[in-house]
């Protein structure tokens, strides 16, 4: 999950961590991964992840580092309430924030809903003393909620149901429309200008969020809340299933379909015209392992005075310390310690630099394949991004490899979620001496690749430069041996990006990305970027998929308090008149007279990509939808379909192999807001991952 880059902030260093090792996970999809892997040994209530092996507490259903699922068999339901009971942390903070997000949830495990977090995995985020402080409340708020845990759940599971009544009762009152129809029928690849070109991927990633001090306590409190999240949203989703059982999810859908043409924005709702003189780009700044995307980020937020010279001062003398100094710049965004004695990043990094035309928000991904879920959950709100690739020889080969490299995997991925203006950043030049033969051969290597994912040619630019030697970067290259090289430097290239599109005129709709949590205050704040419509205090909003009414207390865009949101804006939507733990990442908040479906079996058109193992019914797969993260089981394949054309050439094939695209149906373990491609693109979007890799990418396009 994105987390907002702090600054200057002092890190405990001292956590022993294990050596990180590269394994070669060679893809294969596998249909019967009943029990858990050798690997996955289930020892004293800890659980090893086979991706990255991490040891994860017994009662997480997925990875809480690298997000991936326990097993795609696992049975979530297993987990009992008190597993996942939510856990009471005593916060070593005077507002006693609880956070669902920034800091831990940046390892993705927001993305998986069902997670109940462990104190374990606090240690690896936030160092021994906050893990020592972490365990212990656990055990108190363990003991706490055992008593208290079956009252808390009836009392949820009591107001779930009154409200599936209201939004039933909302449901049937409006006309539904037949039309949850499919789409149109096109191409469903990445390619097709139809399902890719999204013009409507506003801006703005979450900025900021929160103050700095606040941004602290969450990171330290971090771990207690999705104990929280995993019970509560399970109830709340297996009472909402009955909804879809009974039809109610596609009314819900239809009714949106059916009311948008007649809804009116308020006025209050569209933007003047002088407002806002710099317009907001979130860009992801994506590419295989090592390619320089940390160090690009932090150069670039040096360089524009983001970062004063003193910080800079400090990350230099302490990465030197560690045996790190060429990771100097990188520490700026990759902050935790962890991050940092690994040399990796593991989770998206947000900060904030201003162009001539540009407020951007930089959204800094890790490269590394067992992090692909994190990437996916903060480059999902890209308007366009910085595909970074490392010219030294044998590193863009690798980067470029189908099984293992990130480099092809991460351009597929932006460009399916929608993200069609590309920078492809051509770093380390230095190392190979500026020469414009190996920039003209990378070119023309990943060129043909770019083509292939549907980038335009009009919409790639293509800039050599070293971050480390400051070539290209703010200004035109200084060195000789770029004298080759009469384009845009990198700067000038990202204000070049065409502003994007945005949703005024919609109704409301904010994927939830993080929830922040304080108990003490009773406040809870849900954090996202708004894909459509506009909110302002006092508004009233649909929390899904509990379907409760909240009121919006107060709203923060970039660090600061602001009284409305448009859609584009990445905001902190500070709730009252609702339990907390009704609000959980991977929801979304929408206007209470359009509600989002809630789906546990979707039709999909899927494309399988380059280097996948075969797609067969019966496979197991992660479902990544929006912030949500399910395990899911492919009930049927349809029908293939020409990847140019669209058309059914071979009705209920036994399998799908790479390149290949499909219809399918899915049923998922549990189920999630989602809504028809052709009605919400971002809630139509989704990707199927298997085994650390993702394996096909699509859209929605039936709630069945
Ligand atoms: P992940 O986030 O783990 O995917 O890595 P990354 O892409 O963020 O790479 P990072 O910024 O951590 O840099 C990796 C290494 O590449 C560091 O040692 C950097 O100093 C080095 N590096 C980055 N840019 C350049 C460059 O222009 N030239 C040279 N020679 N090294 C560079
Ligand atoms: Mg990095």
């Amino acid at each position: 999950m994105p987390r907002k880059v702090n600054y200057g902030v002092d890190y405990d260093d001292d956590d022993d961590y294990d050596d990180y090792d590269e394994y070669d996970y060679g893809y294969e999809v596998e249909e019967n991964v009943e029990a858990p892997s050798e690997e996955e040994t289930i020892n004293h209530g800890v659980w090893r992840c086979s991706i990255c092996t991490y040891d994860n507490d017994a009662t997480l259903s997925a990875c809480d580092i690298c997000g991936v699922l326990r097993s795609p068999l696992v049975n979530n339901s297993t987990y009992d309430g008190k597993k996942t009971a939510p856990f009471k942390f005593d916060v070593p903070s005077p507002d006693d924030v609880v956070s669902n997000g920034l800091r831990s949830s940046k390892l993705g495990s927001k993305a998986n809903i069902f997670d109940s977090k462990s104190s374990k995995v606090s240690s690896s985020v936030v160092g021994k003393n906050e893990a020592a402080k972490v365990q212990l409340s656990t055990k108190r708020s363990g003991s706490s909620y055992d008593s208290t845990a079956k009252d808390k759940h009836n009392r949820l599971d009591e107001i779930i149901s009154s409200k599936n009544l209201e939004v039933d009762a909302l449901s049937s009152s409006r006309n539904s429309d037949n039309s949850s129809a499919s789409m149109p029928k096109g191409r469903i690849d990445i390619v097709d200008e139809s399902i890719v070109v999204d013009n409507l991927r506003s801006s703005v990633k979450r900025s900021s969020l929160m103050p700095k001090e606040i941004h602290n306590m969450v990171d330290d409190s971090s771990s207690s809340r999705n104990g929280g999240e995993a019970h509560s949203l399970t109830s709340n989703v297996k009472n909402m299933s009955l909804a879809a059982k009974s039809g109610h999810s596609k009314d819900t859908s239809a009714g949106r379909a059916n009311s948008y043409a007649q809804y009116k924005p308020e006025e209050w709702m569209l933007p003047e015209k002088a407002e806002d003189s710099l317009t907001q780009l979130n860009l992801a700044i994506v590419g295989h392992v090592d390619s320089g995307k940390s160090t690009l980020s932090g150069r670039l937020l040096h360089l524009l005075g983001r970062i004063s010279q003193k910080e800079m001062h400090k990350y230099e003398k302490e990465s030197k310390l560690q045996g790190k100094g060429s990771f100097a710049y990188a520490w700026a965004l990759d902050e935790s310690a962890e991050e940092r004695e690994r040399g990796i990043t593991m989770t998206v990094a947000v900060a904030y630099f201003d162009s001539k035309r540009y407020h951007v928000v930089v959204l800094d991904s890790p490269g590394h394949k067992d992090f692909v879920p994190n990437m996916i959950t903060g480059a999902t709100q890209a308007d366009a991004a910085i595909l970074v690739v490392d010219a030294s020889i044998g590193s863009f080969e690798a980067g470029m490899d189908g099984a293992k490299g990130q480099t092809r995997e991460h351009a597929q991925l932006i460009r399916s979620f929608g993200v069609d203006q590309i920078i492809v950043a051509v770093n380390k030049m230095d190392t190979v001496e500026y020469s414009k033969n190996r920039f003209d051969f990378l070119k023309s290597q990943l060129w043909t690749f770019l083509r292939s994912c549907g980038f335009k040619d009009s919409s790639v630019s293509w800039i050599p430069l070293s971050v480390v030697e400051n070539q290209n970067l703010v200004a035109a290259p200084s060195d000789v041996r770029l004298s080759w090289y009469h384009g845009p430097y990198l700067l000038d290239a990202i204000d070049s990006f065409q502003p994007p599109t945005r949703d005024f005129s919609k109704p409301l709709l904010i994927p939830i990305c993080d929830v922040i949590r304080s108990p003490s205050q009773g406040q809870v704040s849900a954090c996202g970027k708004l894909e459509a419509g506009a909110v302002r205090s006092g508004s009233k909003v649909l929390v899904m998929p509990s379907a409760n009414i909240a009121t919006v207390r107060s709203l923060e865009r970039g660090s600061q308090a602001c009284t409305i949101a448009r859609a584009g804006d990445n905001v902190a939507v500070n709730l009252h008149g609702i339990d907390g733990n009704l609000v959980l990442a991977g929801g979304v908040l929408c206007h209470p007279d359009f509600p989002v479906a809630i789906a546990k079996h979707l039709e999909l058109k899927v494309l399988v990509l380059d280097g996948a193992t075969p797609i067969l019914i019966g496979s197991q797969l992660e479902f990544h939808i929006h912030h949500a993260k399910e395990a899911a089981r492919v009930a049927k394949i349809s029908s293939l379909l020409d990847s140019k054309t669209g058309k059914v050439t071979k009705k209920a094939p036994r399998c799908i192999v790479a390149k290949q695209s499909a219809v399918v149906e899915v049923i998922l373990h549990e189920p999630v807001c989602a809504e028809e491609f052709s009605k919400c693109k971002a809630l139509g979007r989704v990707f199927l991952r298997t085994l650390g890799r993702t394996v096909a990418v699509g859209i929605v396009t039936r709630i069945v």
